[in-house]
C-alpha cells in the first residue's frame, strides 16, 4: 500500500470551533449573569440576546425556563442540587461555546464555588462574569414572582438571599447595577464591554 492513504487531507478533519466562528460571523464566549432572584438578570439576558441578533450576531439566552424545565427537571434549591444545576448549565454552554454560540446564562448561582467551578468547566478565557448587582431591597419589593413574600412566610425554605446565601461576586468582568439604569440601558452597557470579545 502507499504511503498516501495514510495521508488525511486537511478537509478530512474535525470541524474546528473556529470553522463555526467563522460561519456565523462572530467570536464564541459564555456570558455568566448571577445575580438574586428578582435582580433583572432574565429580563436583560433577554434584552441582551435581541439587541444581539440585531446586530447580526447568533446568540442564545440559557434561563430557568429552559434548563429547569427540561434537563434540569430534577433538581431543587438544596446547595447540593445547585452545584449540579450549574454543573450542567456550564458542560451545556460548553457545547454551545464550541458551536460558535455566543450563550447569554442567566442563573443565581450563589456561591464562588460554584461560579468558579463554571468558570473551571467552561475556561477562563471564555467566561465572561457580569454581576447583575440588585440589593436585596429592592428585589423583594419587587417580588415579580411574590416568591419573596412566600420565603417570608416560611412557604419556602432555602430562598437565596433570606435563608440561603447569595455570594456577591469579588472582581467581576462587569457590574450592572439595576437600579440605577434601565432594562435596556443595562443591556446596552454589557453589549458595548462584550462587543470586543465577540468581534471576529
Ligand atoms: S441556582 O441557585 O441554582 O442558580 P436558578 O437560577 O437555577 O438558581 O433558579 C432560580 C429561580 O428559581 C428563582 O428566580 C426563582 O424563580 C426560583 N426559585 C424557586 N425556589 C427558589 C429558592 N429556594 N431559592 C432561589 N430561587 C428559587
Amino acid at each position: 500500500m502507499s504511503n498516501k492513504n495514510n495521508i488525511h487531507p486537511i478537509f478530512e478533519r474535525l470541524l474546528q470551533k473556529e470553522d463555526r466562528e467563522k460561519r456565523l460571523g462572530q467570536k464564541s464566549k459564555v456570558l455568566w449573569l448571577t445575580g438574586l432572584s428578582g435582580s433583572g438578570k432574565s429580563t436583560i439576558a433577554q434584552e441582551l440576546e435581541r439587541k444581539l441578533y440585531n446586530e447580526g450576531f447568533f446568540p442564545q439566552v440559557l434561563d430557568g425556563d429552559n434548563i429547569r424545565i427540561g434537563i434540569n427537571n430534577n433538581l431543587g434549591f438544596s446547595i447540593e442540587d445547585r452545584k449540579e444545576n450549574i454543573r450542567r448549565i456550564s458542560e451545556v454552554a460548553k457545547l454551545y461555546l464550541n458551536s460558535g454560540i455566543i450563550t447569554i446564562n442567566s442563573f443565581i448561582s450563589p456561591t464562588i464555588e460554584i461560579r468558579n467551578f463554571a468558570k473551571e468547566v467552561i475556561g477562563e478565557e471564555n467566561f465572561i462574569e457580569v454581576f447583575i448587582n440588585t440589593p436585596l431591597e429592592i428585589c423583594e419589593q419587587r417580588d415579580v414572582k411574590g416568591l419573596y413574600k412566600k420565603a417570608r412566610a416560611g412557604e419556602i425554605k432555602g430562598f437565596t438571599g433570606i435563608d440561603s446565601p447569595y455570594e456577591a461576586p469579588e472582581s467581576p468582568d462587569l457590574e450592572v447595577k439595576t437600579a440605577e439604569l434601565s432594562i435596556e440601558e443595562s443591556a446596552q452597557k454589557i453589549y458595548d464591554y462584550i462587543l470586543p470579545f465577540i468581534n471576529l
